[in-house]
């Protein structure tokens, strides 16, 4: 099947990307600078310059009508690329512009309880809007709404590794008792392209997690036995988020919003059960313990 993948830079759309190849899709992917690019040029994907704010660009992308995927989003910490923009407007014209071209079906990389959710985190706002656009635009959908992501106690987007290598703290952003079904990004890269196709997908919500559900403070106890290291679990307590982000604002906006998130999974937990018809398809999915010791493996 012919794909255009936005978000292909990221650390899921790079999974997509591995996975869409290996499973003999061709793949185009949207990009926006050369940052990033070399995952996807080793793969063999065909790179596509474009902003996925400028609808030429999109129309340009979508112009043979492919499949699409997208994990866009916006990132807090950065003023060029808000959340409101990407998660928000930016993908709704994409759907839009989709409908328009034709395209087959698109798989949107929603979140978990992105419905509930709105009313207290901005970014599961825009993303449930944007689901609700794709739902009544008539393009033949799978809204994939992934739990947290295993990857959150590696390098990479958060500094939790870092914190528990450098100072022996396992922080928690709020109490740290709420409940997440840490899922692997590669399953969940996998489920995106299984729903491009599988007909247990079509039109339908699909949440994705596990296979384990543990809070933070699991986490970090799993992550110290595993280890061998002491870990002291060191709260930053809700408040101190709020406060957090109403003196961040005037640099960046968008970190109080961002702050949500997290009084969000303290109070509301973020566990789901994943549908049976794709924890079959799946197969095997890799465990907390197992993704911890692949994390922490070259850990002196
Ligand atoms: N992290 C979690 O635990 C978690 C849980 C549930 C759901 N999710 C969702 O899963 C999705 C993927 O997450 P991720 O960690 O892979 O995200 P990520 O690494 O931050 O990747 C975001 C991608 O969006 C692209 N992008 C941003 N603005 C763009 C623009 N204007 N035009 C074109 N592309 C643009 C980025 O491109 P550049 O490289 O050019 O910036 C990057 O490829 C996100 O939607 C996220 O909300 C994450």
């Amino acid at each position: 099947m012919q794909v255009l993948l936005i978000g292909g830079t990221g650390l899921l759309g790079g999974a997509i990307a591995t996975e869409l190849v290996a499973r003999g899709h061709s793949v185009r992917a949207l990009v926006r600078t050369g940052k990033h690019i070399g995952h996807l040029r080793t793969l063999g994907v065909a790179l596509e310059a474009g902003d996925m704010r400028d609808a030429r660009a999109l129309r340009r992308a979508l112009r043979s009508a492919p499949a699409v995927i997208t994990t866009a989003q916006g990132n807090p910490l950065s003023r060029a690329t808000p959340m409101r923009q990407i998660d928000g407007a930016a993908t709704q014209q994409l759907v839009d512009l989709a409908r328009q071209a034709g395209v087959p079906r698109f798989v949107l990389v929603s979140a978990l309880k992105a419905d509930v959710g709105a009313a207290f985190v901005p970014q599961l706002a825009y993303k449930f809007a944007a689901e609700q656009v794709l739902q009544a635009s008539g393009v033949p959908y799978t809204l994939l709404r992934p739990s947290s992501f295993q990857e959150t106690f590696d390098d990479g987007f958060a500094p939790f590794k870092r914190i528990i290598e450098r100072f022996g703290i396992g922080m928690t952003m709020g109490s740290g008792r709420g409940q997440h079904s840490f899922v692997a990004i590669h399953d969940v890269a996998r489920a995106a392209v299984l729903a491009l196709d599988h007909p247990a997908a079509l039109n339908q919500i699909v949440p994705i997690g596990g296979p384990d559900d543990l809070s933070y403070r699991d986490a970090y106890r799993r992550i110290a036995a595993i280890t061998g290291r002491r870990i002291t679990i060191v709260p930053v307590p809700r408040p101190a988020l709020t406060l957090g982000g109403v003196l961040g604002k005037p640099v960046l906006p968008e970190l109080g919003d961002f702050f949500a998130f997290f009084r969000f999974f303290d109070r509301f937990g973020y566990t789901c059960t994943t549908p049976g018809w794709l924890v079959t398809a799946l197969g095997s999915r890799r465990n907390f313990d197992t993704a911890v010791r692949e994390f922490y493996t070259s850990t002196p």
